[in-house]
């Protein structure tokens, strides 16, 4: 299995996402600041990865807290982890780390330092192994949407890199095929980063599962083809309602699923879950830089003083979205309410 981030010897061992293809190549990472420059420049990326990161990231930062007072420690962590917050505001998953490691840092303060330090170092990892687990049972509750010999179409990557391991989107389709359905899956290439082209691409052909290549432009034309049966993609960050955010492009492929009648899914963890955002409406968006618009790879592929529009994420309303899949179960449309059932858990 393809493991995308990894606590060892008191590092973080994360796979260089933007040298795939051309390179699998590991870094050890032991400054908590590189860790937060690996999420911005998007060495490592994926709301469940991020999520991972940053809490191994303030596990590295604790092991480098001094011995000082209860409120001096307090100060110290608190930066420690608004530096995290402040690294992509649109994954949930991110948030929700900083809060778990906050709150076992909290407990384990009034036992001293040392205790801290031992105990933010398991709770990263635990997170880590958890996220794994956890996409399996994504797994396992999706992969009865997929039918032998379907196509699937997904978008960005969602799959093991973007995750500790397994991935979400990519996770019901490596469940379905490990129960032998024959399927076969288009990659949106996901302009601007490819992530889709870049990633996606390279875990599909890593395992083995056939896939072909599309731009995004293509998407409505297979659809009206009847050449797609299902879509399936991860989240950034999904709000009360059940609206999603995901990567730029998402929305566009969910209008045309519903106009084509193709069902959507959306497959997730439960940590990308605002119930703090009763819609989609109040979802920070992130806005990244031009250049990777009008440049792909280093090279200029549109004037240099060209004005452009670069929002890494969009949100699709949960009216075009026919199930969100998480680990708890699955839940359907209107999704506001199952979803709080879900995260209830079992009556
Ligand atoms: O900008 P990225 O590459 O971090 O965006 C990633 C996505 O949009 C994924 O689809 C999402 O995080 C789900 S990953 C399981």
């Amino acid at each position: 299995m393809i493991r995308t981030i990894l606590w060892a010897d008191d590092a973080v061992v994360l796979i260089d996402q933007k040298a795939l293809p051309g390179k699998v190549h590991y870094l050890t990472l032991t400054d908590w600041r590189d860790v937060v420059g690996a999420i911005r420049d998007l060495t490592v990326r994926g709301a469940p990865a991020i999520g991972v990161a940053a809490a191994m990231g303030i596990a590295l930062g604790a092991l480098q807290l001094p011995e000082a007072s209860v409120p001096e420690t307090r100060r110290t962590f608190a930066r420690l982890c608004e530096a995290f917050a402040k690294a992509r505001p649109t994954a949930r998953n991110l948030f929700w780390a900083i809060e778990r490691m906050q709150r076992r840092f909290d407990e384990t303060l009034p036992g001293g330092i040392a205790e801290v330090k031992k105990a933010l170092v398991g709770e990263a990892v635990a997170i880590g192994e958890e996220d794994v687990e956890i996409n399996r049972r994504i797994g396992l509750n999706g992969k009865a949407f997929i039918r032998d010999g379907d196509n699937v179409l997904t978008h960005c990557n969602a799959g093991a890199l973007a995750t500790a391991g397994y991935g979400t989107a990519l996770g019901v389709i490596r469940a379905a095929r490990e129960e032998g359905k024959r399927l076969h899956v288009f990659v949106d290439e996901t302009r601007p980063v490819l992530q889709g082209a870049r990633l996606t691409c390279w875990e599909l052909v890593h395992d083995r599962i056939p896939a072909t290549l599309i731009t995004d432009s293509m998407a409505g034309f297979l659809m009206a083809q009847g050449k797609v049966d299902l879509v399936i993609v991860g989240a950034d960050r999904i709000a009360a309602n059940g609206d999603t955010a995901n990567k730029i492009g998402t929305y566009s492929l969910a209008v045309l699923a519903k106009e084509h009648g193709v069902p959507f899914y959306v497959a997730a963890p439960l940590s990308t879950i605002d119930r703090s955002m009763a819609d989609g409406s109040g979802i920070p968006i992130e806005e990244r830089n031009g250049g990777e618009v009008r440049e792909l790879h280093g090279v200029r592929t549109a004037p240099v003083k060209v004005g452009v529009y670069n929002p890494a994420f969009d949100v699709t309303p949960e009216r075009y979205i026919t199930a969100i899949i998480t680990e708890a179960g699955v839940a359907k449309r209107p999704c506001g309410p199952s979803l709080r059932r879900l995260l209830r858990g079992p009556a």
